[in-house]
């Protein structure tokens, strides 16, 4: 068995980079290369973390020793450097969503099959122990039989304003808590109906906020709550909730003030402490541990706790959620 891996990530924005300084940091893996489409933001994070700075997808995917590659390029852009890798015989680990389209979805998974390498998608949500509990308690039957699944995600404006005009709030944060509620629930969902409003990001144009209301192939019913303008002067950027109702029990998970706050004289913040925060000088949380499975996973050779069957299901409740906005009516999924 190998002891390192060598790691290289393809987009170098506010994930790119994390994930960069995580494979920097492993004691798995090495950073081997990385690239951004603009040069001095690859420069910039090669020279801080020590790494090649590759100046093209093709350069980056063959660099000496690169065995696994983090896309963290934006949401309707994976499938190009997703399937590239996969046909370099690299392992494949990318952002959430796998693509914004079901075509994107399947190529992708189809290249990494005919490659035989390993490919996940960063649902996050599935290392961050609130969430881990309500799987663990569902499947040891202390729900029972799901009735209701209820889950939100909302954000600060700046984050509608800053993703708005390249994808949608239900592919950035809707497609988290539909790989939640089918995996602590163990279900598929089978129809959607979504309404939504554009208000305060009109001008983008994209919409502020999705309701959708979700039946699930267990006979469940759920609702779904995605927003990215929550005032600027929320103290947690963050706001996220999930509900599992029962015949036997019910979990709940409450995300966005975990016991820290901060504040100046202006303004309270609670920042993030679960997701990637730093702890004696090195990036923690659900991120790293998103990222060491997924190294000893190809280390091992053993499957991801992710399938990526379940995020191409995520992709398609997303998609269908897009069609009943468009439609005005329920979408049943196959
Ligand atoms: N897991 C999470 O909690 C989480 C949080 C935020 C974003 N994300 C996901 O991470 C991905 C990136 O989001 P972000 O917030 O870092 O975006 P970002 O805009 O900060 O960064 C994207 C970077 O990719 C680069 N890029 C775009 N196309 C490229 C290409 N073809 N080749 C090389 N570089 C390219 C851009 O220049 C930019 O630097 C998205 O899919 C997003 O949904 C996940």
């Amino acid at each position: 068995m190998k002891d390192n891996l060598g790691a290289a990530v393809i987009g170098l924005g506010m994930m790119g980079e994390r994930h960069a300084q995580v494979w920097a940091d492993l004691h798995t893996t090495d950073l081997v290369a990385v690239y951004d489409l603009v040069a001095e933001r690859t420069n910039q994070v090669a020279s801080d973390l020590g790494c090649t700075a590759a100046a093209s997808l093709e350069e980056i995917i063959n660099a000496r020793g690169v065995d696994l590659v983090s896309v963290c390029t934006d949401d309707q852009s994976h499938r190009e450097a997703c399937v590239a890798a996969a046909e370099a015989g690299k392992h494949v680990l990318v952002e959430k969503p796998l693509a914004t389209t079901l075509e994107d979805s399947e190529a992708i998974i189809a290249a990494c099959e005919a490659a035989g390498v390993k490919l996940m998608v960063g649902h996050i949500c599935r290392f961050d122990p609130h969430y881990t509990a309500c799987r663990n308690a569902v499947a040891d039957g202390e729900v029972g039989d799901i009735v209701q699944v209820f889950a939100r995600r909302n954000n600060i404006t700046a984050s509608g304003r800053r993703i708005g005009p390249r994808t949608s709030v239900a592919f950035f944060l809707g497609v988290h808590d539909i790989d939640l509620m089918c995996w602590i629930t163990a279900a598929r969902v089978t129809r959607v109906y979504a309404e939504s409003v554009s208000k305060v990001l009109a001008d983008l144009p994209a919409e502020d906020s999705i309701m959708t209301l979700l039946r699930f192939d267990n006979g469940a019913i759920g609702c779904l709550e995605t927003c990215w303008v929550i005032p600027e002067g929320t103290p947690n950027t963050l706001d996220a909730r999930l509900e599992v109702v029962g015949t036997e029990g019910r979990v709940a998970a409450r995300l966005g003030g975990e016991g820290f706050e901060q504040c100046s004289q202006e303004r309270a913040r609670r920042p993030d402490i679960v997701y990637w925060p730093q702890m004696h000088g090195r990036g923690e949380g659900a991120l790293r541990r998103q990222l060491e499975h997924f190294a000893d996973c190809v280390l091992l050779d053993e499957d991801p706790v992710i399938t990526p069957q379940d995020a191409r299901h995520a992709v398609e409740v997303a998609v269908a959620i897009h069609r009943s906005l468009d439609t005005g009516q329920p979408v049943e999924l196959s």
